[in-house]
């Protein structure tokens, strides 16, 4: 048993510690989310975040390959023989002026943080190295997750891999057809439930405790640690240097949890001076965290979450039988699970939260395809976001702003060509038709 990590109750007031070898998901004493934690002196970590670099030279062992397992001393809770890699995390963090010029930054301050370019298409594989590992730990034989798409594609090919059965839950007529395919074309059993994304979060927590499946969603603490990879990439992309801003889309709120909690250690550890500032962004036709955050003022406050707040707007939500809707149908989410760790994180780095319409978001997506290498729906909330950050002067034109682009552009075809085929996008890109004659087509060259 490793001795040098430890998972522990978020909440202060309960705060009981339990080891790895135990697969929970939510605190058994009083019901809250569980942390990773580490016994950073039994951990030999480096003293400065470069010395992973020396890790590419040795590159040919897939451990220093994986873009999470290269930094393996910062989320240290099994041992190598349970590691879990597909390759994950060969990402890439792009310089791109031309975005860059569409939400008034300065040349050379904003990067783009490409998760699409993981195996499943999605930031997810970061976290399903680790989570697997801890399944392959633990002794898993079969595993569930619910999903808007992209968990579903990157469990079940995970869980091939590592030899697990697995289920999917999906809300019917809510995911995009790039992941519907993908969990079917890589094997899971894929449950369609009459319902949306927070009905199967519910259903799949239930079916996990009765049928003992190992659970593959951001409850899961284990996930939230290879998603702190994201942020190391994206420091080791800067020359080890830590960013102004993340900005990242929000949806079950894992990725921010994750983040705020990649940054906190860091700074613990002495590996970096400064935290960065990071902004979340909802669409509006899924805003618990805005309308929480913004509206109603709920804080972090050292651990003592104002329960009630929540519990109002959630009931109200249930009275007005209210379900979210976004074209961004990864975030289509109004119950997210990591709401509190997320409040945690905007905390430790001094956060904010905006929210941004459809119409913001697929005008984003469009500008990301053409000047960079393109995102899907989710994704694109960041630059949508970070254009309002801009105009308010909450995000200043000559800070370094890092934009997490969380899935793939081909996750969402049929959005892509809506946008441009139906001509009413402000950037639509529509095919021409051409008759079968060479003169013809000659004169529609540009
Ligand atoms: N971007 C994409 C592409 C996603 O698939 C998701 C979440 C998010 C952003 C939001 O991330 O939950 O960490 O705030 N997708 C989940 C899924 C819910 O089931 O695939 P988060």
């Amino acid at each position: 048993m490793n001795d040098s990590a430890y998972q522990k109750c978020i909440n202060p007031a309960c705060g009981a510690e339990f080891d790895c070898g135990q697969s929970l998901f939510k605190c058994p004493a009083c019901g809250e989310l569980l942390d990773v934690r580490y016994n950073w002196d039994k951990v030999k970590v480096p003293s400065k975040l470069n010395d992973f670099a020396k890790r590419w030279a040795n590159r040919e062992n897939p451990l220093d390959f994986s873009g999470v397992w290269r930094f393996r001393e910062l989320l240290n809770f099994c041992e190598d023989k349970y590691k879990v890699t597909i390759g994950e995390g060969q990402t890439i963090l792009q310089q791109n002026d031309a975005v860059g010029q569409y939400v008034d930054m300065h040349p050379g301050c904003l990067y783009l943080q490409y998760e699409g370019l993981n195996p499943s298409g999605s930031f997810k594989d970061n976290g399903m190295a680790a989570a697997f590992s801890h399944a392959m730990m633990v002794g898993a034989k079969s595993c569930a997750c619910a999903s808007t798409g992209n968990t579903s594609a990157s469990v079940a090919l995970y869980a091939h891999h590592c030899g697990l059965k697995c289920t999917v839950f999906i809300g019917s007529g809510r995911i995009a057809f790039g992941k519907l395919s993908q969990g079917m074309d890589y094997g899971a059993q894929t449950i369609q439930i009459r319902g949306d994304f927070d009905d199967c979060m519910r259903q799949v927590q239930d079916v996990c405790a009765k049928l003992g499946l190992y659970l593959l969603n951001s409850l899961n603490p284990f996930r939230l640690e290879g998603q702190k990879a994201i942020m190391y990439r994206i420091i080791e992309g800067l020359g080890w240097q830590v960013p102004d801003w993340i900005i990242v889309p929000g949806g079950n709120l894992g990725n921010s949890s994750a983040f705020g909690k990649a940054f906190a250690e860091l700074k613990q550890l002495d590996l970096i001076e400064r935290i960065p500032r990071m902004a979340i962004i909802n669409a509006t036709g899924a805003d618990t965290l805005t309308e929480l955050v913004n509206n109603k003022k709920l804080t972090w406050n050292d651990g003592k979450v104002n329960q009630t707040i929540i519990d109002e707007y959630y009931a109200d939500l249930t009275a007005r039988n209210f379900s979210p809707h976004t074209c961004a149908s990864a975030i289509e989410i109004s119950r997210p699970v990591n709401l509190k760790k997320c409040l945690r994180s905007i905390d430790v780095c001094n956060g904010v939260v905006r929210a941004v319409t459809d119409e913001e978001i697929c005008d984003a997506k469009a500008i990301i395809g053409k000047f960079g290498l393109g995102c899907e729906p989710a994704s694109a909330a960041t630059i949508a976001g970070l254009k309002h950050l801009r105009a308010e002067g909450v995000v200043a034109a000559d800070e370094r702003v890092a934009c997490v682009l969380t899935g793939h552009p081909l996750k969402d075809p049929n959005l892509t060509i809506n946008y441009h085929k139906d001509k009413k996008g402000k950037f639509s890109n529509p095919p021409i038709e051409a008759p079968n004659d060479f003169e013809e087509i000659v004169k529609l060259i540009k």
